[in-house]
């Protein structure tokens, strides 16, 4: 196992019941409070493809998709829950693992063909993910792929995706 995934693995507590009863939760607060571990993911989401706009998830997705941005010297552009951006949005809806939701982005937050880099701390049903490259594509951007900290191989997110590249840093 590569160093980078140890690290990553060491550091993601599971938590049971969380937030209801039969879920097991992965908290990775621990490796966000870890400053090594933190920025070698951090590194690591940078370096993976050459892009104009790294987009970020709410909420999780923002912690390592903005600092993922700035070091790779793209433009970040967040993708938040209904009701939350100010100016004019394209907006998508999903089920989640528990529950249904509706996510969001600025119609202006792209230049046409701008090449998108999708980041997220969980790909678990792959949901988020499929409305999230909705939005990117219908928004006049090209998603260059889907990068998330750790894929929940047991929910079959990646086969949701139809064709649009999965990078995951750990498959747990
Ligand atoms: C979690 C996670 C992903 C999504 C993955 O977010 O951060 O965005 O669920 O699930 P899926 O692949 O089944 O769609 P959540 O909606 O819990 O929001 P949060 O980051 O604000 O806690």
């Amino acid at each position: 196992m590569s160093d980078l995934r140890r690290l990553i693995l060491d550091r993601i507590r599971d938590v049971p019941d969380y937030p209801q009863q039969g879920v097991l939760f992965k908290d990775i607060t621990p490796l966000l409070a870890d400053p090594h571990a933190f920025a070698a993911v951090v590194d690591e989401l940078a370096g993976l493809y050459q892009v104009d706009k790294i987009v970020g998830i709410e909420a999780r997705g923002f912690i390592l998709a903005a600092p993922a941005a700035c070091k790779a010297g793209a433009g970040f552009v967040p993708v938040r829950k209904k009701g939350k951006l100010p100016s004019e949005t394209l907006e998508a809806s999903y089920d989640l693992e528990y529950g249904s939701a509706t996510i969001e982005v600025h119609r202006d937050a792209f230049v046409p063909g701008d090449r998108v880099l999708i980041v997220d701390d969980v790909l678990a049903t792959g949901g988020t993910a499929c409305a999230a490259v909705e939005l990117v594509r219908r928004a006049g951007a090209d998603v260059v792929a889907i990068a998330v900290l750790m894929e929940l191989a047991s929910l079959k997110g990646r086969e949701r995706l139809d064709g649009v590249e999965l990078h995951s840093l750990v498959i747990v």
